[in-house]
């Protein structure tokens, strides 16, 4: 297993382009189930859990072509509705084939994901919405297997809603309506920019949906669905963290291909913090440019769905707040056990309490390198902006978890001025 080698100190500074967004990339990938016509994207991320998205498409019968980052899916030859668990265990968004194999094949046959580091992560609401929309559903060894009741194969309209707010349960009831017949609506839906990048992409392809980027969205189900092109949205979350590692090490950096549009909870709080940060938009190319000061002043923060602060930088704020000047707390209210970054970064000689869902945090001025170990993608991240400011060497294992979700991070981190190269462990 690979590790990287980081050594501190560096101040950030030069120019990071931003990958298309994991998050978006992931369920509109599904979306190719749902037409026997070619779905083309573009921007697509190199990461690898788009790599083990591909494998899980391609086994049932979709073939694609990769080119860089451009990827072209065929789903005409679809013949195995079936998520295997040998692909899902590895990756929880495989869930997101459910809703379309559902829609395209009227049965599927999906591994459960299973729990992961950061909390139980049921998908009982994805099962109660298509239960309601006349599937028949059932868990049956570690599976869930699902198919429609109607003469016609199809599911049907319904007026959902889901107990708490859900990004891939939206995402894949969004994705299941579109070839049902009559309306779907989804109350308390999930707001994330990710959502609307997919209902962009299927509305491309002849869906018929509107509000989403609202807590309720329409779905009229249409006969079929046709292939279209379409450009993969920037990764808002790779934003923030690149933003994060230049505030952490006082730097100047300007990142291009991304904008502040989805992420204005978390540019105000670097904003807080003391960075000056300045969106910039000329014909074709958005950037935004930040200058962060010698020392940052910490900023509380509590987790929320879309708009508010999101969960998936919740790590990189307590990596910032461990050297900040004053006292943070920081909540985290969307899943149980994120908070796995915190004992890694106390080995660094951060200085957190942790009571349940909140830890409250003194920033030290200096943290001393050290070897800590990765436990899952965002946690990865806060240990490498912690590693780029503590004295000395400081050694990550396990850095799997980080290239699931970073698109050559060290790379880019070294072309800023990092010192940081990965090490065969
Ligand atoms: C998506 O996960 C993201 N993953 C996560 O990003 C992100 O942290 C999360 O949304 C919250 O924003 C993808 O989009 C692929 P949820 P998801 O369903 O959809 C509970 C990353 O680092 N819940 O919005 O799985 C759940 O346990 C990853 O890129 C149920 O109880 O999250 C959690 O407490 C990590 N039953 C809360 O809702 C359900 O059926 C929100 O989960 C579904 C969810």
């Amino acid at each position: 297993m690979d590790k990287l080698v980081i050594t501190g100190g560096a101040r950030l500074s030069g120019e990071v382009a931003i990958s298309g967004a994991k998050n978006a990339a992931l369920p509109i990938l599904c979306a190719s189930l749902l037409s026997t016509e070619p779905l083309t994207l573009t921007n697509v991320p190199g990461l690898n859990d788009i790599g083990t998205m591909l494998k899980l498409l391609a086994q049932m019968g979709v073939k694609i072509e990769r080119e860089g980052n451009r990827v072209t899916l065929d789903a005409s030859g679809l013949n195995n509705p079936l998520a295997p668990y040998e692909l899902v265990k590895t990756m929880r968004a495989s869930i997101l084939v459910l809703g379309p194999l559902l829609a395209r094949c009227s049965e599927a046959k999906v591994s459960l994901p299973g729990g992961c580091a950061i909390g139980a992560r049921p998908v009982d609401q994805h099962i109660k919405g298509l239960l309601a929309m006349g599937a028949e559903v059932g868990v049956e060894h570690g599976y869930v297997v699902a198919k429609t009741t109607a003469g016609n194969g199809k599911l049907k309209g319904a007026h959902l809603f889901t107990d708490m707010v859900t990004v891939t349960g939206t995402e894949n009831l969004m994705m299941a309506a579109c070839l049902a017949d009559g309306e779907t609506i989804i109350e308390n839906a999930a707001r994330e920019p990710e959502v609307v990048d997919l209902a962009q992409c299927l509305v491309s392809m002849g869906a018929q949906i509107s509000g989403a980027g609202t807590d309720v969205i329409r779905i009229r189900g249409v006969e079929r669905l046709h292939g279209a092109t379409h450009r993969i949205m920037p990764d808002r979350i790779e934003t923030g963290t690149f933003l994060c590692a230049a505030a952490a090490t006082g730097g100047e950096i300007r990142l291009t291909g991304t904008s502040t549009g989805y992420l204005d909870a978390v540019v105000d709080k670097l904003m807080d913090a003391g960075c000056e940060i300045v969106g910039e938009k000329t014909p074709g190319r958005e950037s935004i440019h930040i200058i962060a000061p010698a020392r940052l002043k910490a900023v509380s923060i509590r987790t929320a769905p879309y708009p508010a602060f999101p969960t998936d930088m919740q790590a990189q704020f307590m990596a910032i707040n461990a050297v900040a000047d004053g006292t943070a707390i920081i909540r985290e209210t969307i899943f149980e056990n994120r908070f796995m970054h915190a004992v890694e970064l106390q080995r660094l000689g951060a200085d957190i309490q942790i009571d349940g869902n909140t830890a409250v945090m003194k920033g030290v001025e200096k943290l001393q390198g050290a070897t800590v170990m990765a436990t899952d993608l965002r946690a990865s991240a806060s240990l490498v902006i912690a590693g780029l400011v503590a004295e000395g060497e400081t050694h990550i294992e396990r850095i799997y978890h980080l290239d699931r979700g970073y698109d050559h991070i060290e790379a880019k981190l070294t072309a800023l001025g990092a010192a940081i190269r990965r090490e065969k462990a």
